[in-house]
């Protein structure tokens, strides 16, 4: 029986991610905004970012990603129950952008829909198609985190165009078939509803359309307050991940890989810390590709795994943050 006492243990079968051709670095950035690559490096630890193409959308970079972690798999298109795809960039308000995915994976008999909560989305995707999968509604499901930032950043604000990038990555989740499957032992989300105004996406939903006399407001872009987001997020990447921890009744020198969040180095940094994992055992990727909001755990992932910084058997604990405020995490024996 797993951690958390589901009937059927649930595992990761295949992981795969896609980031655009496209490099900005930050002595572009230097040229479109007043910044410096020493400031970027030393408060995010953000060297470059990858931006999609004009034709280039969130099921686009999905698609490609899913289709990797498929092909790791070993599963046709065909054989996926349930698509899930977390991403707050969605190529249109509706449909939801994993029924593109659907359609371009010919995945034509999956159930496929969308989840928003930002940086968290995809291991709060990862929450939900685990239960369903061990409560018998599905026997797999594929979920994606993957985001076009670019398009809902403000290129004249210095404060937050230098943070964000494009990408997605993915994992296809499936009953294990034995222990040498691995296992998610436990999964753990939260949400903080009362902290809305710290990171959001102010205009383009209901409360205020995009109309022409407001269009050049940038109302349609990411507003942060950057101070107030890192204070929360070391605190509740902390807890979350501390309580995945125990739930899988393991120790912090069990853990073989923390694959956090890539916002920030410094809350990384300050995570690894209050956690007591030694920086050897902690991901981070974003000095390549800057926070993409749900796909960057998902890359970070992937490319872990891919680069054999995960091994069969080993402890893996991923924990995220984000707009919401939101925050998850998950245990997984690789
Ligand atoms: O993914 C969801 C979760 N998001 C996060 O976790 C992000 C959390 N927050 C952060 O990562 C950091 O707060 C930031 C990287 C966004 C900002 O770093 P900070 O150390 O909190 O800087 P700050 O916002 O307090 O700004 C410090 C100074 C300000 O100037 P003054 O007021 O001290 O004169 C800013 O105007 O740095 C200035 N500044 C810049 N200077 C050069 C802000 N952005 C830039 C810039 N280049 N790009």
């Amino acid at each position: 029986m797993s951690a958390e006492h589901s009937q059927v243990s649930v595992c990761i079968a295949g992981t795969g991610s896609y980031v655009p051709e496209k490099v900005l670095t930050n002595a572009d950035l230097e040229k479109l905004v007043d910044t410096t690559d020493e400031w970027i490096v030393t408060r995010t630890g953000i060297r470059e970012r990858r931006i999609a193409a004009d034709d280039e959308f969130t099921s686009h970079l999905a698609t490609k990603a899913a289709l990797r972690a498929l092909e790791q798999a070993a599963m046709d298109p065909a054989e996926i129950e349930l698509i899930i795809v977390a991403t707050i960039t969605p190529d249109t308000l509706t449909p939801a952008t994993a029924c593109y995915v659907q359609q371009r994976l010919g995945a034509f008999g999956a159930v496929a829909f969308d989840i928003s909560a930002a940086c968290s989305g995809f291991l709060y995707a990862m929450k939900i198609a685990k239960r369903l999968i061990s409560d018998g509604a599905f026997s797999n499901a594929l979920i994606i985190g993957a985001e076009k930032l670019s398009s809902f950043v403000n290129w004249d604000d210095r404060s937050t165009c230098i943070l964000f990038g494009d990408g997605a990555g993915a994992a296809v989740l499936r009953k294990a078939s034995g222990p040498d499957d691995g296992e998610i032992l436990a999964t753990e989300m939260g949400t903080d509803g009362r902290q809305t105004h710290l990171l959001n996406i102010p205009g383009g939903g209901s409360a205020c359309p995009i109309t022409i006399e407001n269009a050049d407001k940038h109302l349609a872009t990411m507003s942060m307050l950057g101070k107030e987001v890192f204070k929360h997020a070391v605190t509740r990447m902390k807890e979350s991940a501390e309580k995945v921890i125990a739930r899988s009744n393991l120790k912090p020198e069990d853990i073989a890989l923390v694959v956090p969040h890539q916002a920030n180095l410094r809350i990384i940094d300050a995570i690894a810390e209050r956690l007591d994992v030694p920086y050897d055992r902690v991901f981070t990727n974003l000095q390549k590709y800057g926070n993409t909001s749900a796909a960057a755990v998902a890359i970070a992932l992937d490319e872990a795994h891919r680069s054999g910084r995960i091994k069969k058997g080993e402890h893996v604990v991923l924990v995220v943050f984000g707009a919401g405020l939101t925050w998850a995490a998950a245990a997984i024996r690789w």
